[in-house]
């Protein structure tokens, strides 16, 4: 469970500059704000290998992290955030999709949503993008620890219901402040790192 090894390979914003190491990638997108930085940091047990921020923004290159020597996490830049040009949008979008349509080494698209709230168009949008390059997805639902646990099952049928997600796919609740998740996350990660 100890992580020993875990640093920044690489912030990449084209394929000649992803790594060359061969292993497995898991990319994590999901909107601005809604906390893949911050699960990095939480799955790994570091408070600042990923940059995070209560601003949303923050990440803005393709950010490949080492784990153990066994896997890179890919953090990417958040969508659907208002203050970001047509401009810079459409370069996220060629910077998303160059990555899933080439990239072999990927193994497993994480799709982040926020457990308070109905997805929005981006999310499915997202969902849809991961399953039209044939990606397995996982969803992990974040700052669970927000919600009630009576609530649980509502905020979880409304995100399978306007993800529309697929029967096989599984949803994980997620809380970076209880750590609830963490584990069950890392069990269902590793059966995608071959060895
Ligand atoms: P961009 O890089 O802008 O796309 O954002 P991001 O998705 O990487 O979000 P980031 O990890 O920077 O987190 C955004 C804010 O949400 C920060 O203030 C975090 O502390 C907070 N946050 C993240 N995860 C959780 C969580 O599980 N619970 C609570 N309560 N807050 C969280
Ligand atoms: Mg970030």
């Amino acid at each position: 469970d100890k992580i020993q090894h875990a640093d920044i390979t690489i912030s990449a914003v084209s394929p000649s500059q992803y790594p060359d190491d061969g292993l497995t990638e898991i990319v994590l997108a999901g909107r601005s704000n809604v906390g893949k930085s911050t699960f990095i940091n939480t799955m790994v047990n570091r408070k600042k290998l990923a940059r995070t921020s209560g601003k949303p923004g923050k990440t803005r290159t393709l950010n490949f992290f080492n784990i153990e020597n066994e896997l890179f996490f890919v953090d990417v830049p958040g969508y659907g955030y208002a203050k970001v040009s047509n401009a810079e949008q459409n370069k996220w979008g060629r910077m998303m999709t160059d990555y899933f349509a080439t990239r072999k080494e990927l193994a497993l698209g994480i799709l982040l949503v926020d457990f308070r709230h109905e997805p929005t168009e981006q999310d499915i949008q997202m969902y849809d993008l991961y399953k039209y390059y044939d990606i397995p997805v996982l969803i992990v639902a974040t700052k669970a620890d927000k919600i009630k646990k009576s609530k649980y099952n509502k905020h979880s049928s409304i995100i399978r219901k306007t993800l529309e997600i697929e029967p096989g796919d599984k949803l994980f609740t997620f809380s970076s402040m209880t750590r609830e998740g963490r584990k069950e996350i890392w069990d269902e990660i590793l059966t995608y790192v071959r060895d």
